[in-house]
């Protein structure tokens, strides 16, 4: 029910601008003070054709660029330490000050879905929305980031956005 409300939320404005790119505020790997990935593997075949939806959970929403920045270097810690994972395991993260974070970005392969990670692009909203909504503005941007994909080619015109409960088995996440 949530993940439906959701896809409804992410789906009412997937419209065609003029290039959406250019208006998104991007935050890049040097821009918030990325620590290295320890492999790359890049992504075979693209454009892909999905993106997959999360929420960081943990820790909680930011709404300042400093504040946005400490919780994605987190997550990269998190990931890289706890997870044992290579890198950030998200493609891109949005923060509610409505800035996309550059995680692994469009050429890499990520780890967010077992099983999807070379099909999908999966982006992560920071903070926990188990029971309500990212913000308009974070909405918002994701869109936009979204079209920016298909803009630059990197995702087909077509694209699915799944949230990741629908990826795996039920129970493995509430998203
Ligand atoms: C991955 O792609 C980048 C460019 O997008 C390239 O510079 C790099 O050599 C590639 N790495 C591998 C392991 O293929
Ligand atoms: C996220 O929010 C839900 C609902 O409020 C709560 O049950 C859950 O414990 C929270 N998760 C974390 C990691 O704080
Ligand atoms: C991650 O691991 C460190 C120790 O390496 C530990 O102190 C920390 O609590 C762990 N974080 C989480 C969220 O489990």
């Amino acid at each position: 029910m949530k993940s439906i409300v959701l896809l409804y939320l992410l789906f009412i404005t997937v419209a065609h601008g003029e290039s959406v790119c250019d208006a998104i505020s991007f935050v890049n790997r040097a821009g918030w003070g990325a620590r290295e990935p320890t492999s790359i593997t890049n992504l075979t075949t693209k454009p892909l054709s999905l993106f997959a939806i999360h929420h960081a959970e943990d820790p909680p929403s930011c709404y300042d660029d400093e504040s946005c920045v400490e919780r994605v270097k987190e997550i990269q810690i998190f990931h890289q330490h706890n997870q044992s994972w290579v890198d950030i395991g998200y493609h891109f993260l949005v923060g509610e000050n409505g800035k996309v974070y550059e995680g692994r970005g469009w050429d890499r392969q990520a780890a967010h879905s077992p099983g999807w990670n070379n099909d999908a692009y999966s982006i992560s909203f920071i903070g926990n929305f188990s029971t309500s909504s990212p913000n308009e503005k974070a909405l918002k941007t994701a869109r936009s980031w979204m079209n920016c994909g298909v803009e630059r080619h990197y995702v087909t015109k077509d694209f699915y956005v799944i949230t990741h409960r629908q990826s795996q088995r039920p129970g493995y996440t509430t998203w």
